[in-house]
């Protein structure tokens, strides 16, 4: 499935629109060259799920834990793998995906090792480097379901239907 995302605004509104049909158990896998708008994605996608404390860019921490303000509801796991070296690693964060939402940046290389099947979403500038990456411009988004059967990339379809672009 291909999205165009004309703005960061819309960027964030769409993570917000994802969140919102978001389940414990899902796991989405952020790709994208620095700047592409993982992170403007993860906090539209916080905004969704009422957490405790927004999503930040996690600099320096590789896994964060986002309780919901409903704390009974499925907690946020907001994870950047860009510095692990190998599953391995991963395996000793210990993360709760079946009981957690789980977000990862940079991690489709370990995506197979947190969760019998994901969602990535890889996002691309379609112009390329331009000089000034704050300004708006549209981003090309591919969603992509792997694994086992699951329903995440069907939840994620009609979320995303405002977005969707049609390649002939
Ligand atoms: N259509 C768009 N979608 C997302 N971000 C955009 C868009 N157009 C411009 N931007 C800008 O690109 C930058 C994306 O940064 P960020 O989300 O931190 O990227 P990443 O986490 O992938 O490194 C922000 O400065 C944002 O304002
Ligand atoms: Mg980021």
């Amino acid at each position: 499935m291909n999205l165009v995302i004309p703005t960061s605004a819309d960027m964030e509104r769409w993570g917000e629109l994802c969140g919102a049909v978001a389940r414990a158990g899902d796991l989405l896998v952020l790709t994208g060259d620095l700047g592409a708008g993982k992170t403007t994605f993860a906090r539209g996608f916080g905004e969704a799920l009422n957490l405790e404390t927004p999503v930040a860019s996690p600099t320096f921490i590789v896994a964060r834990t986002h309780p919901r303000q409903q704390p009974e509801l499925p907690a946020l796991v907001h994870l950047d793998a860009y510095r692990l070296g190998s599953a391995a690693e991963l395996d000793e964060l210990d993360i709760d995906v079946e009981n957690s939402i789980v977000l990862a940046e940079w991690a489709a290389p370990y995506a197979h090792a947190l969760a019998p099947s994901w969602v990535e979403i890889t996002i691309s500038r379609p112009e390329g480097d331009s000089p000034d990456v704050e300004s708006d411009e549209p981003r090309e988004v591919t969603l992509s379901g792997h694994g086992e059967h699951g329903d995440l990339l069907d939840r994620l379809s009609k979320a995303s239907e405002g977005f969707h672009v049609s390649r002939g």
